[in-house]
């Protein structure tokens, strides 16, 4: 192939904006999206983090959704953490809504809900939210 159809081919791929290069490396980009799924109506108030960006604090509406898109490192290390409350939450609830190593594999547009029971994942291949975790209430993170 000529370096012109080559770079054709990678424009191409990058203009649909899932690859990018990294370190000479084309890596898969990735989506967060977040559903407020609380019970009743409660807003969602979250602030997501990883450790160079703040997401900044978002209130998300019953059911209402909020995504971001970003390039996982080339360490396969990224990690994006999320502090949730509600009207009743008693305080902050925690997750890390993505740790690449667990995440890189099996999701590219990752989509969550947050209920007062903690975050469920879509699963694409079943076809539902049913990997679903408790939150983590990590106090290590509020230093
Ligand atoms: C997603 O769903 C498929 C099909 O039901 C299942 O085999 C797979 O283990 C699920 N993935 C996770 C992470 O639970």
């Amino acid at each position: 192939m000529s370096l012109t159809t080559t770079t054709a081919i990678l424009m191409t791929i990058m203009l649909c904006s899932s690859w990018a290069v990294v370190e000479g490396q084309i890596i898969r980009t990735a989506d967060v999206t977040v559903t407020n799924l609380l019970y009743r109506h409660h807003y969602l108030t979250m602030h997501c983090k990883s450790k160079d960006d703040d997401l900044g604090v978002r209130v998300l509406p019953k059911r209402g959704s909020w995504s971001w898109h970003f390039v996982p490192n080339f360490w396969g290390t990224t990690l994006f953490f999320c502090a949730f409350k509600w009207d009743t939450s008693n305080g902050l609830h925690w997750f890390d809504i993505y740790v690449q190593k667990r995440d890189q594999d099996r999701c590219s547009d990752c989509r969550w809900i947050v209920t007062q029971r903690g975050p469920c994942w879509y699963n694409a291949t079943s076809g539902g939210y049913t990997v679903c975790y408790p939150f983590n209430n990590n106090l290590a993170r509020l230093g």
